[in-house]
């Protein structure tokens, strides 16, 4: 599914100021953006706005070519916490979507299988989220995402608590995924690394009141072993001078 988001403006209070002014960008079905900006500049607003969880102050969000305001239905959210239930076990928070939409138990039981093969889960469907490791945790909070089929995957700053290793692990992951399931996802992130790693597009935000500064296209996004790559390195340097502008 496509989105467009056209001149989105957000304000919280008037006496706070304007926080998103006027962004507009365009993830054709299928591509992935990433979004790049400063502490506080509105990322996660943002993303709220998408998955419908905040109202825009102004402007407009057109899904598949359908102005119907935000990521209706079809959109799930991986937050930067994980954002699991520490009273359920990993089958029973990858399987919570499905069971908010009444599915039955047997196909709960399929679809949560085989996740937990597709990311390196197996063994752990019993277990509590409070006795796995960090990346282990955000990889069920990825699989709870897939599990109802998302045509749009809006993610704020999914690895940022996690370790060098297991961020560029979990990277890796994602890439591959949105590399068989062609799903349109949103990034949030505040690594310029992740950024070029990860979004076809780069959209740069501005400090408050937040502007877009820059869109870049990164035509290398997805190419086999981008990380060791001299337009990679490029690409960063590109975007960290977009950033200081
Ligand atoms: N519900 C809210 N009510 C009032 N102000 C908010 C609310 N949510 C966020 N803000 C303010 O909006 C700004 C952007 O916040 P946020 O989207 O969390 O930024 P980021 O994710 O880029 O760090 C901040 O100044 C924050 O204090
Ligand atoms: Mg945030």
């Amino acid at each position: 599914m496509s989105i467009q988001v056209n001149r989105l403006s957000k304000t919280f209070a008037p006496q706070q100021g304007v926080v998103l002014e006027q962004i507009s960008f365009t993830v054709p079905s299928g591509e992935t953006l990433a979004v790049i900006g400063p502490s506080g500049c509105g990322k996660t607003t943002l993303l709220y706005i998408l998955a419908g969880l905040q109202e825009a102050s102004s402007g407009t969000i057109t899904i598949n070519e359908q102005a119907q305001g935000w990521a209706d239905g079809r959109s799930a959210m991986i937050l930067q916490n994980f954002g699991l239930f520490p009273w359920k076990t990993v089958r029973a928070n990858i399987a919570l979507g499905l069971k908010l939409r009444r599915t039955p138990e047997r196909v709960c039981r399929q679809v949560t299988a085989t996740l937990l093969a597709e990311l390196g889960l197996d063994g752990l469907a019993e277990r509590y989220p409070i006795q796995l490791s960090g990346g282990q945790q955000q990889r069920v909070a990825i699989a709870r995402a897939l599990a109802t089929r998302p045509d749009i995957l809006l993610m704020d700053e999914p690895f940022s608590s996690l370790d060098a290793m297991t961020r560029e692990r979990l990277q890796n992951l994602l890439l591959s995924l949105w590399q068989q399931r062609k799903l349109t996802y949103v990034l949030v992130t505040h690594s310029v690394e992740e950024a070029v790693f990860l979004g076809r597009t780069i959209l740069i935000l501005s400090d408050r009141p937040t502007r877009v500064k820059a869109l870049i296209r990164n035509d290398e996004f997805g190419l086999p072993a981008l990380r060791t790559k001299n337009c990679y390195f490029d690409r960063i340097r590109q975007v960290r001078r977009a950033m200081e502008v």
